[in-house]
């Protein structure tokens, strides 16, 4: 059961939990090249055109809705423009989240 947990929820501490929270990138700078390039994206097996896909349906499912309905979808081509595998992750994800967090006071 922790297991089917871990895939809903995400896991405190370590594995982020994405609803309503992922779509929050894609309206911030820089946030649309972070989805694309955190290892889980840019290192899994998967096409440049079925990775766009997956985050495509990935926004749309975890939302938050105002964001999902109106964002610009992923293309194969801005997916292999993008695709490094990031280094400094959580440096970055700590510079996104705040540019989030002032995104939102605004
Ligand atoms: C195809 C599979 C996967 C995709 C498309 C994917 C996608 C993403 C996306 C878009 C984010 C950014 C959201 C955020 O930072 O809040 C993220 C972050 C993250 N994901 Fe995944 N993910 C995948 C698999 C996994 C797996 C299997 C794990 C570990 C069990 C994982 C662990 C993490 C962690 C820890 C973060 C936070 C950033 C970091 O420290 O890397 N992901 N993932």
């Amino acid at each position: 059961m922790i297991g089917d947990q871990t895939a809903v929820l995400g896991s405190l501490g370590s594995v982020p939990d994405l609803r309503d929270r992922l779509g929050l990138f894609l309206e911030v700078e820089g946030g649309r090249e972070y989805v694309i390039r955190v290892p889980g994206s840019a290192l899994s097996p998967l096409s440049n055109s079925d990775l766009a896909q997956l985050l495509n349906w990935m926004i749309r499912k975890f939302g938050p809705t105002q964001v999902s309905d109106r964002f610009v979808p992923f293309t194969a081509r801005e997916v292999d423009q993008h695709r490094r595998p990031l280094v400094d992750i959580e440096e970055v994800r700590e510079i996104l989240m705040e540019r989030i967090s002032n995104h939102q006071d605004n």
